[in-house]
Protein backbone atom coordinates (compact mmCIF):
# COMPACT_ATOMS: atom_id res chain seq x y z
CA UNK A 1 0.00 0.00 0.00
CA UNK A 2 1.10 3.32 -0.33
CA UNK A 3 3.03 4.55 2.56
CA UNK A 4 0.66 8.24 2.41
CA UNK A 5 -2.27 6.05 2.48
CA UNK A 6 -1.37 4.38 5.87
CA UNK A 7 -1.18 7.79 7.39
CA UNK A 8 -4.10 8.71 10.13
CA UNK A 9 -3.97 12.45 8.94
CA UNK A 10 -6.09 12.77 12.13
CA UNK A 11 -2.78 12.17 14.35
CA UNK A 12 -0.44 13.71 12.55
CA UNK A 13 2.14 15.79 14.72
CA UNK A 14 1.66 19.73 14.44
CA UNK A 15 5.36 20.46 14.55
CA UNK A 16 7.72 18.95 12.96
CA UNK A 17 11.26 19.89 13.13
CA UNK A 18 14.21 18.50 10.79
CA UNK A 19 18.01 18.99 11.16
CA UNK A 20 18.99 18.57 7.44
CA UNK A 21 22.28 16.81 7.74
CA UNK A 22 24.36 14.92 5.35
CA UNK A 23 25.10 17.34 2.08
CA UNK A 24 28.78 17.08 2.26
CA UNK A 25 28.98 13.40 2.62
CA UNK A 26 26.73 12.71 0.30
CA UNK A 27 28.16 14.96 -2.48
CA UNK A 28 31.82 13.46 -1.47
CA UNK A 29 30.21 9.83 -2.03
CA UNK A 30 29.56 10.79 -5.71
CA UNK A 31 32.61 12.52 -5.96
CA UNK A 32 31.43 15.90 -6.19
CA UNK A 33 32.23 19.53 -3.82
CA UNK A 34 30.16 19.86 -0.81
CA UNK A 35 28.54 22.99 -2.31
CA UNK A 36 26.72 20.26 -4.62
CA UNK A 37 25.23 18.47 -1.81
CA UNK A 38 23.78 21.95 -0.57
CA UNK A 39 21.84 22.44 -3.94
CA UNK A 40 20.79 19.15 -3.99
CA UNK A 41 19.90 19.52 -0.52
CA UNK A 42 17.44 22.45 -1.62
CA UNK A 43 15.24 20.43 -3.89
CA UNK A 44 14.51 17.75 -0.74
CA UNK A 45 13.49 21.18 0.73
CA UNK A 46 11.13 22.07 -1.67
CA UNK A 47 9.72 18.27 -1.81
CA UNK A 48 9.70 18.25 2.04
CA UNK A 49 7.61 21.59 2.29
CA UNK A 50 5.29 20.68 -0.58
CA UNK A 51 4.50 17.66 0.76
CA UNK A 52 4.25 18.82 4.90
CA UNK A 53 1.87 21.42 3.39
CA UNK A 54 0.04 18.97 1.21
CA UNK A 55 -0.60 16.48 4.08
CA UNK A 56 -1.54 19.56 6.55
CA UNK A 57 1.50 19.66 9.07
CA UNK A 58 0.98 23.19 10.71
CA UNK A 59 4.31 23.96 11.77
CA UNK A 60 7.64 22.95 9.70
CA UNK A 61 11.32 24.24 11.38
CA UNK A 62 14.20 23.39 9.00
CA UNK A 63 17.94 23.93 10.58
CA UNK A 64 19.18 25.54 7.77
CA UNK A 65 22.42 27.23 9.23
CA UNK A 66 23.65 26.80 13.00
CA UNK A 67 25.37 29.60 14.39
CA UNK A 68 28.33 26.84 14.84
CA UNK A 69 28.70 26.57 10.74
CA UNK A 70 30.04 29.91 10.60
CA UNK A 71 33.28 28.28 11.63
CA UNK A 72 32.74 26.24 7.93
CA UNK A 73 35.27 27.52 5.13
CA UNK A 74 34.71 30.56 4.12
CA UNK A 75 34.03 29.54 0.47
CA UNK A 76 31.66 26.88 1.84
CA UNK A 77 29.39 29.91 3.94
CA UNK A 78 29.42 32.44 0.86
CA UNK A 79 27.96 29.51 -1.28
CA UNK A 80 25.75 28.58 1.50
CA UNK A 81 24.14 32.03 1.97
CA UNK A 82 23.87 32.64 -1.71
CA UNK A 83 22.03 29.41 -2.09
CA UNK A 84 19.68 30.80 0.55
CA UNK A 85 19.23 33.83 -0.97
CA UNK A 86 18.98 33.00 -4.52
CA UNK A 87 16.47 29.87 -3.11
CA UNK A 88 14.22 32.09 -1.13
CA UNK A 89 13.97 34.70 -4.02
CA UNK A 90 12.64 32.04 -6.89
CA UNK A 91 10.89 30.15 -4.11
CA UNK A 92 7.93 33.20 -2.91
CA UNK A 93 5.71 32.38 -5.79
CA UNK A 94 5.59 28.64 -4.82
CA UNK A 95 4.87 29.55 -1.17
CA UNK A 96 2.17 32.09 -1.50
CA UNK A 97 0.27 29.41 -3.91
CA UNK A 98 1.06 26.70 -1.39
CA UNK A 99 0.12 29.25 1.41
CA UNK A 100 3.17 28.90 3.27
CA UNK A 101 3.99 31.14 5.63
CA UNK A 102 7.84 31.87 6.07
CA UNK A 103 9.63 32.50 10.09
CA UNK A 104 13.16 32.56 10.77
CA UNK A 105 14.51 32.12 14.09
CA UNK A 106 18.36 32.58 15.14
CA UNK A 107 20.75 35.59 14.98
CA UNK A 108 19.05 37.68 12.77
CA UNK A 109 21.46 40.22 12.49
CA UNK A 110 24.75 38.19 12.01
CA UNK A 111 23.19 37.58 8.60
CA UNK A 112 24.74 39.45 5.47
CA UNK A 113 22.40 42.25 4.66
CA UNK A 114 21.45 40.78 1.21
CA UNK A 115 20.28 37.47 3.29
CA UNK A 116 18.56 39.81 5.77
CA UNK A 117 16.73 42.14 3.00
CA UNK A 118 15.65 39.43 1.15
CA UNK A 119 14.48 37.18 4.10
CA UNK A 120 12.20 40.42 5.19
CA UNK A 121 10.71 40.72 2.32
CA UNK A 122 9.53 37.09 1.90
CA UNK A 123 8.36 36.74 5.61
CA UNK A 124 6.23 40.22 4.72
CA UNK A 125 4.99 38.60 1.18
CA UNK A 126 3.95 35.20 2.73
CA UNK A 127 2.40 37.22 6.11
CA UNK A 128 -0.98 36.40 5.38
CA UNK A 129 -0.50 32.61 4.10
CA UNK A 130 -2.72 30.17 6.89
CA UNK A 131 -1.40 26.84 5.46
CA UNK A 132 1.94 25.61 6.53
CA UNK A 133 4.40 28.07 8.63
CA UNK A 134 7.84 27.21 7.58
CA UNK A 135 10.30 28.09 10.07
CA UNK A 136 14.06 28.55 8.93
CA UNK A 137 16.44 27.99 11.36
CA UNK A 138 18.79 30.43 10.83
CA UNK A 139 22.38 31.28 12.66
CA UNK A 140 20.62 29.75 15.05
CA UNK A 141 22.07 28.24 18.83
CA UNK A 142 19.49 27.09 21.21
CA UNK A 143 21.98 28.30 24.06
CA UNK A 144 22.41 31.28 22.44
CA UNK A 145 18.04 31.62 22.53
CA UNK A 146 18.05 29.62 25.88
CA UNK A 147 20.54 32.73 27.45
CA UNK A 148 19.28 35.76 25.59
CA UNK A 149 15.63 34.70 27.33
CA UNK A 150 17.30 34.23 30.44
CA UNK A 151 18.54 37.99 29.89
CA UNK A 152 15.36 39.45 28.55
CA UNK A 153 13.70 38.29 31.72
CA UNK A 154 16.49 39.27 33.98
CA UNK A 155 16.08 42.83 33.01
CA UNK A 156 12.20 42.76 33.43
CA UNK A 157 12.95 41.68 36.74
CA UNK A 158 15.36 44.62 37.84
CA UNK A 159 12.97 47.22 36.23
CA UNK A 160 10.63 45.90 38.39
CA UNK A 161 7.86 44.80 35.27
CA UNK A 162 8.33 41.05 36.54
CA UNK A 163 8.06 38.83 39.53
CA UNK A 164 10.95 35.84 40.27
CA UNK A 165 8.50 33.81 41.28
CA UNK A 166 5.72 34.90 38.10
CA UNK A 167 8.68 32.92 35.69
CA UNK A 168 6.71 30.26 34.59
CA UNK A 169 7.16 27.66 31.75
CA UNK A 170 4.63 29.93 29.86
CA UNK A 171 7.04 32.72 30.52
CA UNK A 172 10.24 31.43 29.85
CA UNK A 173 8.87 29.59 26.71
CA UNK A 174 7.61 33.56 25.44
CA UNK A 175 11.03 34.64 25.67
CA UNK A 176 12.60 32.05 23.03
CA UNK A 177 12.54 33.13 19.51
CA UNK A 178 9.86 29.74 19.26
CA UNK A 179 7.13 32.31 21.51
CA UNK A 180 4.29 31.90 18.91
CA UNK A 181 5.19 28.41 17.95
CA UNK A 182 4.05 25.30 19.94
CA UNK A 183 6.87 22.63 20.21
CA UNK A 184 7.63 20.02 17.52
CA UNK A 185 5.91 17.07 18.55
CA UNK A 186 8.81 14.81 15.89
CA UNK A 187 11.95 15.51 15.65
CA UNK A 188 14.41 13.97 12.22
CA UNK A 189 17.91 13.97 11.51
CA UNK A 190 18.98 12.16 8.57
CA UNK A 191 22.30 11.12 7.41
CA UNK A 192 22.70 8.51 10.32
CA UNK A 193 23.98 10.67 13.33
CA UNK A 194 22.45 10.46 16.55
CA UNK A 195 22.93 14.07 18.41
CA UNK A 196 20.46 17.28 18.61
CA UNK A 197 23.65 19.79 17.88
CA UNK A 198 22.48 22.47 19.60
CA UNK A 199 18.72 22.47 18.33
CA UNK A 200 15.41 23.69 19.83
CA UNK A 201 16.91 21.99 23.28
CA UNK A 202 14.19 23.56 25.60
CA UNK A 203 11.37 22.90 22.52
CA UNK A 204 11.86 19.48 21.77
CA UNK A 205 11.52 18.30 26.09
CA UNK A 206 9.10 15.74 24.41
CA UNK A 207 9.42 15.62 20.69
CA UNK A 208 9.37 11.75 19.43
CA UNK A 209 13.02 11.66 18.38
CA UNK A 210 13.82 10.02 14.63
CA UNK A 211 16.84 9.21 12.97
CA UNK A 212 17.57 7.88 9.68
CA UNK A 213 20.41 7.33 7.30
CA UNK A 214 19.30 8.49 4.58
CA UNK A 215 21.40 11.86 3.69
CA UNK A 216 19.51 14.85 3.15
CA UNK A 217 19.62 15.06 -0.49
CA UNK A 218 18.03 11.84 -0.94
CA UNK A 219 15.59 12.53 1.76
CA UNK A 220 12.22 13.07 0.09
CA UNK A 221 8.77 12.87 0.62
CA UNK A 222 8.88 9.08 1.21
CA UNK A 223 11.43 9.36 3.92
CA UNK A 224 8.56 11.69 5.54
CA UNK A 225 5.77 9.35 5.49
CA UNK A 226 8.23 6.92 7.05
CA UNK A 227 8.75 9.10 9.69
CA UNK A 228 5.67 9.75 10.43
CA UNK A 229 4.19 6.47 10.27
CA UNK A 230 6.93 6.08 12.77
CA UNK A 231 6.02 8.53 14.83
CA UNK A 232 2.29 7.14 15.04
CA UNK A 233 3.17 3.71 15.91
CA UNK A 234 4.75 5.22 19.37
CA UNK A 235 3.01 5.69 22.54
CA UNK A 236 3.47 9.38 23.93
CA UNK A 237 3.28 9.28 27.80
CA UNK A 238 4.76 12.40 29.16
CA UNK A 239 5.48 10.71 32.32
CA UNK A 240 2.01 8.61 32.95
CA UNK A 241 1.89 5.12 32.65
CA UNK A 242 0.46 3.58 29.74
CA UNK A 243 -3.03 2.34 31.56
CA UNK A 244 -3.32 6.04 32.34
CA UNK A 245 -3.05 7.28 28.48
CA UNK A 246 -4.66 4.47 27.13
CA UNK A 247 -8.15 5.14 29.10
CA UNK A 248 -7.59 8.72 29.06
CA UNK A 249 -6.53 9.63 25.88
CA UNK A 250 -7.25 13.53 25.77
CA UNK A 251 -5.09 13.77 29.06
CA UNK A 252 -1.53 14.23 27.14
CA UNK A 253 -2.93 16.63 24.63
C1 LIG B 1 24.13 19.80 6.67
O1 LIG B 1 24.90 19.01 5.82
C2 LIG B 1 23.47 20.86 5.94
C3 LIG B 1 23.69 22.20 6.10
C4 LIG B 1 24.70 22.74 7.04
C5 LIG B 1 23.00 23.20 5.31
C6 LIG B 1 21.58 22.88 4.97
C7 LIG B 1 21.20 23.71 3.84
C8 LIG B 1 20.43 23.34 2.82
C9 LIG B 1 19.72 22.06 2.72
C10 LIG B 1 20.25 24.25 1.66
C11 LIG B 1 19.70 25.61 1.94
C12 LIG B 1 18.42 25.59 2.67
C13 LIG B 1 17.36 26.37 2.40
C14 LIG B 1 16.25 26.35 3.37
C15 LIG B 1 17.23 27.19 1.22
P1 LIG B 1 26.45 18.97 6.05
O2 LIG B 1 27.08 19.97 5.14
O3 LIG B 1 26.76 19.16 7.49
O4 LIG B 1 26.78 17.51 5.59
P2 LIG B 1 27.93 16.55 6.17
O5 LIG B 1 27.59 16.30 7.61
O6 LIG B 1 27.79 15.34 5.33
O7 LIG B 1 29.22 17.26 5.99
Amino acid sequence: MDLLESIDCSKLPKHVAIIMDGNGRWAKERGEDRVYGHHEGVISVREIVNASAEIGIQYLTLYAFSAENWNRPKAEVDALMELLVNTIRKEIEELNKNNVRLHIIGDFASLPAICQKELNEATELTAGNTGLNLILALSYSSRQEITEAARKIAVSVLNGTLKPEDITDEVFHKHLYTADFPDPELMIRSSGEYRISNFLLYQLAYAELYFTSVHWPAFRKNNLYEALLNYQQRERRFGKTSEQIQTNTNQHV
